[in-house]
């Protein structure tokens, strides 16, 4: 096959600008590399395949004289990793629990390598940008094919890489308070050196590079992110599902009796575990024309839907978010995300089977919860700072903690994708449309009308005109709403976050100890209300982010109230990591507009040793060592 090497020219020299021009334009290029981004449209726009490339016997592509790449050959199916797990026999219950966990750490701590899916092809979504980045003086086609970006994805190889720190300490006898990693690390968060940055239009168009506002502009990176911990996040998905139903079930309440009461405006409190989240109305002209007013909606999106997952509050489900975070970091492309195609056009397709993310997902969010460490001596301190962190108002946000009624985590099976179903078109897209919602969302809905369904005074309780009749109606279905089990049976993985009855060593220790349980419910000490809070422009990124609904997008400067259980260990701070100490993370409570700013201010306001006080007590909040690992001995506390 006759290969067609587009030729690069400077812009310059293709285009012979005037003096003033020329300036302007070099100045750009030095920074931004600009002519390169011409040459790649043409590389892209061209007609003839992938085959840019010399490939070796053994498969491997040579990209220029000393650069080899491993391409399998086109439409290999990706070997699945040991212990590969069967969604249907998952479903089944043919796996052990302390199985599927271990496979799950399999896909979470080993590196993802080319031949097990990572990385995209020549022509793969994001080759313009790798041209871009990577070009570096190679030949046209070299940059393109070097499979790593770091700006938009392709940054690493394990979520371990980017997971793996539980805070550090200065051993006892050390001679110097130099700080060393505290042993049994998955799981935890990372330093500021594994911020991700995210930009999926990097370097379409030179608004996106220098910004259209002239205070914001030179963005490289849309969003810069810094990687939380994912302890505990189990407990943190069922809560936000239990919130979600309950939301969603007193929508319905309201629109169900706005339909029996024709032109009349019916009007609910949203509230769930104690957490107002505004009103919602509904006024019917029929029973078929309705008009909601969801203006009153605040601290969630409008589709009632808590999504307690990355700081802007993006993902409602771990496995939502796996799915994604394989294919941007890795592009390991999911089956349940793309089919059976091979969307990155590396050649392999089955980059992870359902059940292998279904293992990964269990995996996550069985991780144990954070605890609380008081140093000795510090008992007084702690406790008069969890006081004040209530009498100034921090817990006004940061809830100290939210009760699960039913402590039945569901992994959620995603639809199946259609053969004929395009490819993502957006560069690691992670939004689905509403056709294929899933998870936490779904589970949501699901709950909702089932409930509705099977209370037989639902029809009684409709046709009620009284006042408050949209919230007898929601009482009415309330206990049924998180009831466990969810028809059709077995449609669903379910893992019982308590592990009642499971003995200690049949589930590896990262699961131990689990929060206390009362009967099915779990009080969890968070520190969040799971809501939506505005945080100022200062804090602001200059672009809204789409969440796991297409038609929903985070909004700048809104993130959820970040848990703080693990606080003590997971610097630097805030959702970019520009906070490197406690005390900064909250002083940028106080930009101008923040929700949070008349707390913070309060919080400046107090004496010097009130402020330790709050400091000791979030520094006693920790991420746990493993079990069977030996606690460190501190120098300093
Ligand atoms: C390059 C670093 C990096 C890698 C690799 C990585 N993560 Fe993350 N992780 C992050 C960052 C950054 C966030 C926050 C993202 C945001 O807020 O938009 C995050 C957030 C999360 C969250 C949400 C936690 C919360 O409380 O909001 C989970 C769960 C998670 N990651 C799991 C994974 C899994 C599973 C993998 C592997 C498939 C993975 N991560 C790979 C950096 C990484
Ligand atoms: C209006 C709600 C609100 C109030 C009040 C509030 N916070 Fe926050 N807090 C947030 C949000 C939202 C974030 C995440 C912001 C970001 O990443 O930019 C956050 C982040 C934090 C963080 C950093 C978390 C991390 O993992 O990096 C700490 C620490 C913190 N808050 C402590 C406090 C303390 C202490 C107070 C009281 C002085 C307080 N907050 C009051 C909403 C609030």
């Amino acid at each position: 096959m006759k290969t067609h090497h587009p030729s690069r020219h400077p812009a310059t020299k293709k285009n012979p600008l005037t003096f003033s021009t020329l300036a302007i334009a070099l100045a750009i290029t030095s920074v931004y590399t600009i002519p390169s981004i011409a040459a790649e449209q043409n590389l892209a726009s061209s007609t003839d395949g992938v085959q840019y490339f010399e490939r070796s016997k053994s498969g491997i592509r040579k990209i220029s004289k000393d650069l080899y790449v491993a391409f399998p050959p086109a439409g290999k199916v990706t070997p699945q990793r040991e212990p590969n797990i069967d969604q249907q026999l998952l479903l089944q219950g043919k796996y052990p629990l302390g199985y599927v966990l271990e496979a799950g750490q399999n896909q979470f701590n080993l590196p993802f390598l080319p031949d097990t899916g990572h990385g995209e092809g020549a022509k793969g979504p994001r080759s313009k940008q790798r041209a871009v980045w990577n070009s570096r003086g190679g030949t046209v086609e070299d940059p393109a094919a070097w499979p790593f970006l770091r700006v938009n994805g392709i940054d690493s190889q394990s979520c371990y890489e980017c997971h793996n720190t539980i805070g550090e300490y200065t051993p006892a006898d050390a001679k110097t308070v130099a700080k060393v990693r505290k042993p049994g690390t998955q799981g935890g968060p990372a330093g500021a050196a594994n911020t991700a940055f995210i930009n999926d239009q990097f370097p379409e168009d030179l608004n996106q590079l220098l910004g259209t506002d002239p205070t914001t502009k030179a963005v490289l990176t849309k969003f810069a992110r810094n990687p939380p911990h994912v302890f505990g996040t189990g407990y943190t998905q069922r809560l936000a599902t239990e919130m979600s139903t309950e939301l969603q079930a007193q929508a319905k309440a309201v629109e169900l009796v706005a339909k029996a009461n024709l032109n009349k405006k019916q009007t609910q409190a949203l509230t769930t575990k104690g957490i107002s989240f505004g009103t919602y109305s509904v006024t019917c002209k029929t029973t078929t024309t309705c008009s909601v007013d969801a203006s009153g909606v605040v601290g969630v999106q409008q589709d009632l839907v808590i999504r307690p997952f990355q700081w802007g509050g993006i993902a409602s489900s771990v496995r939502h978010f796996a799915r994604d975070a394989l294919d941007f970091h890795f592009s390991v492309q999911a089956v349940e995300k793309v089919g059976h195609k091979d969307c990155d056009l590396d050649g392999l397709v089955d980059e992870i089977t359902v059940g292998n993310v279904s293992a990964l997902t269990a995996y996550v969010t069985m991780f144990r919860p954070p605890y609380q460490e008081i140093p000795k001596g510090k008992e007084a301190s702690v406790k008069a700072g969890e006081k004040l962190m209530t009498t100034i108002g921090c817990t006004s946000c940061h809830q100290s903690s939210l009760t699960i009624d039913n402590a039945t985590l569901s992994i959620q099976t995603p639809p199946a994708v259609p053969d004929n179903a395009p490819c993502p078109t957006e560069v690691a897209q992670l939004s689905n449309s509403l056709e294929t919602y899933s998870d936490s969302a779904k589970e949501a809905s699901d709950r909702v009308e089932r409930a509705f369904a099977q209370e037989p005074k639902v029809d009684a309780a409709v046709k009620a005109k009284g006042k408050n009749a949209p919230e007898k109606l929601y009482a009415l279905v309330k206990p049924a709403l998180h009831a466990p089990e969810l028809v059709p049976a077995n449609a669903n993985y379910l893992i019982d976050l308590n592990l009642t009855g499971v003995a200690k060593n049949a589930v590896p220790a990262y699961v131990w100890p689990r929060l206390p349980a009362q009967g099915r419910a779990v009080v969890v000490p968070l520190f969040s209300d799971l809501k939506l809070h505005y945080m100022g422009k200062q804090l602001s990124d200059n672009y809204a982010q789409p969440t796991d609904n297409a038609d929903y997008a985070a909004q700048p400067g809104v993130f959820v109230t970040r848990v703080l259980w693990g606080i003590g260990d997971t610097d630097p701070y805030m959702h970019d990591g520009r906070a490197r100490t406690l005390t900064d993370a909250i002083k940028l409570h106080g930009v101008e507009g923040s929700e949070a700013k008349p707390v913070a201010d309060k919080f400046a306001k107090l004496s010097a040793a009130q402020q330790q006080n709050i400091l000791d007590f979030l520094g006693s909040l920790k991420l746990p060592i493993a079990e069977g690992v030996t606690a460190p001995e501190y120098a300093q506390q």
